[in-house]
């Protein structure tokens, strides 16, 4: 048994997600968590919402509320959704929680003594009217490329080229819209990242495991150009975590707060104390303090390949930089994107499926499977409706949930819902174990490997085999001749099913805990013994016919869902 801490990138607060963040990185850490779980290993799962920033002080003055009370509201929000998919978190944070407010305020201080900050005098737009600096997002004006009239300081969404605020016709505070903006001198805190340049190539060229989507983007930035970067890790805002070395003010830095990026990858940490706190007798520094103990734990961060650079470089520069005896992470795990129907999926834009449409049209497994089965990890992946249909309907219903029904219909209507004792297995079902033993050790190096499609191929090649079974083994023929025969044939067959049970709960955990709830058994141990797992469910043992497992999808709501989602949500 070995000590697990798992972290999926913690989503920004300012709205529902989409499907592709889902997949990008909650998913697949959820399904990992989940495995090691179940092979026994002690796990800390922890994700949070990730709360400053300049897209969640916009969300809150676009829904008209004081960011505090728009940010507690949209955690609620998420964490339900969270909850709707099954992600099995032992707590789910905000990076707005008074553990990471102190704790980003003590690495700062940490930093600064190790003398890894640098005071940085810059111009920015200020606006008078506002009575503040203006960040990029909250100057509009006339795109100087397009004329688009609402283009952003950083952006214009409708030709999509970058801009400096100075690019910008006629230039206006979004905030009060007031045009009198000024260039003003302020004072920043940069990171001096490029200090720690080698320590930190030495790092990523020791992750020869790792991979190569995570190691490549770390290179290119480590090599690119001038190297790596000193970043501003403070901003002029006044939501966020305000600006302090450890415990005492920073002179000169009066009224500013962290950069979201220094603070949300922190708030990892944070996040074990927040769970701590919430529960007596935890202890959070045995996963996070080497010198406490973590020293054992194998810690995983799953997200998406945007994520990489911050999780490679900037988090690292700052654990390593505090010279401190922190857990640096041991495996990044990260994906490629999601696509929606020919297009990009939006959270900006609102375009594809968010999280609560979809569990509002169908089960959380559903989604699960067909998410984790398509998981971008070699390229980018692309939900198509068509595809979507066929594949959930061919998985869950024509192999899992037919063979399910099929298998518990037919004992109950010639031995009854008991187990049949009758008859020994022959050449066929041994047939089926062995090729079965050697899927399910194939399935458990995929799944330690974090190798999520491989993984779903081989579960699914496990049901199949399942299915062809009984097609060959047709115990409904069999039954007219040689009864104990047909016998043997079911209770190998719903002895299968609390096996599927098992190993297909880090997919689909719905599914699979209505199958224990059907063959009315609490033994949900691993097959680490084939044979002896397919006689847990002894001859005489109850069991129940359950209700349809999976609904198929109609073309009919195929065509709906379809038309209903091609639009923009607002
Ligand atoms: O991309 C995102 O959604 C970011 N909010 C992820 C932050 S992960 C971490 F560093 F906390
Ligand atoms: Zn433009």
């Amino acid at each position: 048994m070995a000590r697990h801490l798992i972290t999926s990138a913690i989503p920004y607060i300012n709205g529902i997600k989409h499907l592709g963040n889902l997949v990008g990185s909650q998913l697949p850490a959820d399904l990992y968590a989940r495995y090691l779980r179940q092979r026994g290993h002690e796990v800390l799962f922890l994700c949070a919402t990730d709360e400053h920033g300049t897209p969640a002080e916009l969300a809150a003055a676009k829904a008209g509320k004081p960011v505090a009370d728009f940010c507690a509201e949209m955690h609620e929000v998420q964490a339900n959704i969270a909850k709707g998919f099954g992600l099995s978190f032992d707590h789910f944070g905000r990076s707005s929680s008074a553990q990471n407010h102190a704790l980003t305020q003590h690495f700062a201080g940490a930093l600064y003594k190790a003398g890894l900050i640098e005071e940085v005098t810059e111009k920015q737009i200020y606006s008078p009217a506002d009575g503040r600096f203006l960040p990029d997002r909250y100057i509009e004006g006339t795109c100087p490329n397009c004329g688009f009239e609402d283009a952003r300081g950083d952006q214009c969404d409708n030709c999509t080229k970058q801009l400096d605020p100075t690019d910008l016709i006629n230039p206006r505070s979004s905030v009060s819209g007031a045009t009198d903006l000024e260039e003003r001198e302020t004072k920043h805190l940069y990171l001096k990242q490029s200090n720690m340049r080698e320590q930190l190539q030495d790092w990523i060229n020791s992750k020869t495991d790792w991979p190569v989507l995570t190691t490549s983007i770390a290179n290119k930035w480590l090599n690119d150009g001038d190297g790596l970067q000193d970043r501003g890790i403070t901003r002029d805002l006044n939501w966020g975590i305000p600006v302090k070395r450890g415990t005492e003010d920073w002179p000169g830095m009066e009224g500013k707060v962290f950069y979201v990026w220094f603070d949300a990858p922190i708030e990892y940490i944070a996040c074990a104390q927040e769970w701590a706190d919430a529960g007596q007798g935890r202890d959070w520094e045995r996963w996070w303090r080497t010198d406490k103990g973590a020293d054992d734990v194998t810690y995983t961060q799953f997200m998406g390949k945007d994520n990489v650079p911050f999780h490679t470089l900037s988090f690292p520069a700052t654990i390593l930089g505090s010279g401190e005896p922190w857990k640096l992470v041991d495996y990044i795990k990260s994906f490629n994107y999601l696509n929606y129907e020919g297009g990009q999926f939006s959270t900006s834009r609102g375009r594809g499926v968010f999280q609560d449409q979809a569990l509002d049209i169908l089960p959380a497994d559903v989604w699960r499977w067909w998410l984790l089965s398509h998981a971008p990890e070699s390229s980018d992946a692309e939900f198509t409706w068509e595809n979507f249909q066929a594949s959930v309907n061919k998985d869950l219903s024509d192999v899992l949930g037919n063979f399910v029904s099929r298998v518990t219909k037919f004992c109950r209507s010639k031995f009854g819902e008991t187990v049949p004792s009758a008859g020994e297995y022959g050449p066929t079902e041994d047939a089926l174990i062995a090729d079965i033993e050697v899927r399910i050790r194939a399935y458990e190096q995929h799944m330690e490997a974090m190798d999520v499609r491989k993984s779903a191929a081989e579960l699914r090649a496990i049901w199949a085999a399942g299915n062809e079974y009984l097609q060959e083994a047709a115990p409904w023929s069999v039954f007219k001749t040689d009864e104990d025969k047909a016998a043997a044939q079911i209770r190998l067959a719903l002895n299968l099913i609390r096996l599927y049970a098992v190993l297909s709960a880090p997919f689909i955990p719905t599914a699979s805990a209505k199958l224990f709830t059907a063959m009315n058994t609490l033994d949900t141990s691993w097959p680490d013994d084939l044979r002896a797992s397919l006689g847990s469910l002894e001859a005489g043992h109850e069991f129940s016919v359950p209700d349809n497992l999976f609904a198929k999808i109609t073309d009919e709501e195929r065509e709906t869902w379809a038309a209903k989602f091609s639009g923009i949500r607002t």
